[in-house]
């Protein structure tokens, strides 16, 4: 028995050299790490329980036969995040490129589908070149069965991709169905195809790094949800974002103990907003006002900026915040900040977590650039995913809620459970010029002193309409709050929305306008 156990402890050893000493010292140098050293930096110290390293891969073509490497590639197995059980895999980029092959992809569809038995969260560590090319359509269906996987897993547990290396094909497909992506700057890398192949179709002399890498992918094409500098930054940050999360779509996210008693009216929100109303402010100074200190977590931070999501907490309750940002593009609403309002809306929805909106928003943008790139479509994306939603919700409207733009914000029209404004709330069809312009074009016209009559007109227009007390009275707005006590107003009714139950007619899914 002393002599197998010997042996049992030197094969687990050699598993841990995965494509050898070598290519490790080559991934060292270029300041990367190894798909192990990340899992230890991820998971809390001691509890990763590895499965399957005796996998191994089972070709024969293109030279393959002569590959024996205990694991194949890929380190998978659970771990702990706060305590909570995770599921997680991580690619090793020293054997073959952390390529995919059939065997790597049983190994991870394996843990995902032991993660949506237990209810528990995956993440994947991806470092790879894709499909294994020697293993042709075996190596895509691998892939395949992994796209399936993390289909069906949608929904039912939260799914995150960190990207740690070069991803191309299968290995961006993958992470693009899930809920979250990871980038680390300047040694991650996202594309369908690489420069090379670019190149040759396109004609485009492109590096790696404005084809697909982090900043590209953060404020470009929005597919990175998160950037950070080093790979050990951006580990520590997947952390901070489960703290945040649920373990699946039954389970509630964690809530901090919170003293009431310590709360008091903000002070500093009663300045906040300019009196001229076409100047604008920072929305995330609000933001860090109404939320517990320092727990707004950004989401998209780079992309998209005229809208802010991010996770934060509220009198110890994970909430997800969407607001307007007045300070970019005066908060209008355009194709990509609807795209990105409504997919954070739907995950919050999919893992109960209560939604708070601040709305200043002048309206969508205009302009054939929007229109014909499906501003109609994507705008329409927001107000579907508002609506469609059955979590607590709760808007506060700080200034201007103009337009379908009101409608999309989740307004009480669209089961919005609380709906508060400030009392320099603006809330009408259009801004007072736009409109006057429309409705009383003849009158300003005709009129003797056509500049006075449109200052008269627009005078009379902001007193009847550039308030919040019309939609107050008919209880569009419930309630129109000192913005010193916004605070304590949200966390009242968030506290008071604990036991809210609404749902959605039966069907099969919806029809969201993709
Ligand atoms: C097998 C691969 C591989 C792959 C890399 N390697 N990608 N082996 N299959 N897909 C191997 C290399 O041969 C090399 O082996 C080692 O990994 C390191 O690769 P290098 O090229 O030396 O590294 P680097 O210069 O850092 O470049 C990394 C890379 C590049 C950008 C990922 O290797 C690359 O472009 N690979 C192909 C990417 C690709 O087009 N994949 C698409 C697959 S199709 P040695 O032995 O020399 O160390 C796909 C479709 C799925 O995935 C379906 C989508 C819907």
């Amino acid at each position: 028995m002393k002599n197998k156990i010997v042996e049992l402890a030197r094969l687990k050893e050699s598993s841990k050299l995965g494509g050898g000493e070598e290519k490790i010292n080559a991934l060292h140098a270029k300041g990367k790490l190894t798909a192990r050293e990340r899992i230890e930096i991820l998971v809390d110290e001691g509890s990763f329980q590895e499965i399957d390293v005796f996998v191994k891969q089972r070709s024969k073509d293109f030279g393959l036969d002569k590959v024996e490497i205990l694991g194949d590639g890929v380190v998978s197995g659970f771990g702990k995040i706060h305590g909570r059980e995770i599921a997680l895999y991580s690619q090793d980029f020293t054997v073959l490129g952390g390529s995919l092959s059939e065997t790597n992809s049983e190994k991870i569809c394996k843990i995902m589908n032991i993660a949506m038995k237990l209810g528990i969260p995956v993440i994947g560590l991806n470092d790879s070149g894709g499909a294994r090319i020697q293993e042709g359509v075996r190596s895509l269906g691998g892939y395949a069965d992994l796209f399936l996987l993390n289909t069906l897993a949608s929904g039912v547990i939260p799914q995150i991709s960190v990207i740690l290396g070069p991803c191309a094909g299968g290995a961006v497909y993958s992470p693009a169905i899930t809920d979250f992506i990871f980038m680390v700057k300047n040694s991650s890398y996202m594309f369908v195809t690489g420069p090379n192949v670019v190149k040759t179709v396109t004609h485009e002399d492109v590096s790696f790094e404005d084809l697909g890498g982090a900043e590209t992918h953060a404020s470009k094409s929005g597919v990175a949800h998160f950037i950070f500098e080093n790979e050990i930054e951006t580990l520590t940050q997947v952390r901070r974002l489960l703290e945040y999360l649920p373990q699946n779509f039954m389970d509630r996210p964690n809530e901090l103990e919170f003293d009431h008693r310590s709360l008091k009216p903000q002070n500093i929100l009663e300045s906040i907003i300019p009196e001229n109303p076409n100047k604008p402010y920072d929305m995330r100074v609000i933001i860090s006002s109404l939320v517990d200190e320092d727990s707004f977590f950004e989401v998209h931070k780079n992309y998209a900026e005229n809208i802010i999501v991010g996770f934060s907490r509220i009198g110890g309750m994970a909430v997800g915040i969407i607001a307007n940002q007045p300070s970019c593009l005066a908060g209008v609403l355009d194709i990509n900040a609807s795209v990105k309002g409504a997919r954070f809306v739907r995950f919050c929805d999919a893992f109960n977590i209560p939604l708070l909106v601040l709305e200043d928003v002048p309206g969508f943008l205009p302009g054939t650039d929007q229109e014909w790139n499906g501003i109609i479509r994507h705008g329409a994306k927001l107000l579907f995913a508002f609506a469609e939603a059955t979590v607590p919700k709760i808007t506060v409207i700080t200034r201007k809620a103009y337009g379908g733009a009101y409608d999309v914000m989740n307004s009480k029209h669209i089961r919005g459970d609380f709906n508060f404004a400030w009392p320099s709330a603006e809330i009408a069809v259009m801004g007072p010029k736009g409109a006057v312009e429309i409705i009383f074009k003849k009158e300003i016209a005709a009129s003797e002193d056509p500049e006075a009559e449109l200052t008269k007109k627009l005078n009379d227009y902001i007193e009847k309409f550039a308030n919040p007390y019309i939609a107050a009275e008919r209880g569009f707005i419930d309630d129109v709050i000192a913005p010193s006590e916004t605070r304590i107003r949200v966390i009242q009714s968030f506290s008071l929305l604990k036991s809210k139950v609404d749902k959605n007619p039966k069907k099969k899914h919806s029809n969201i306008p993709l």
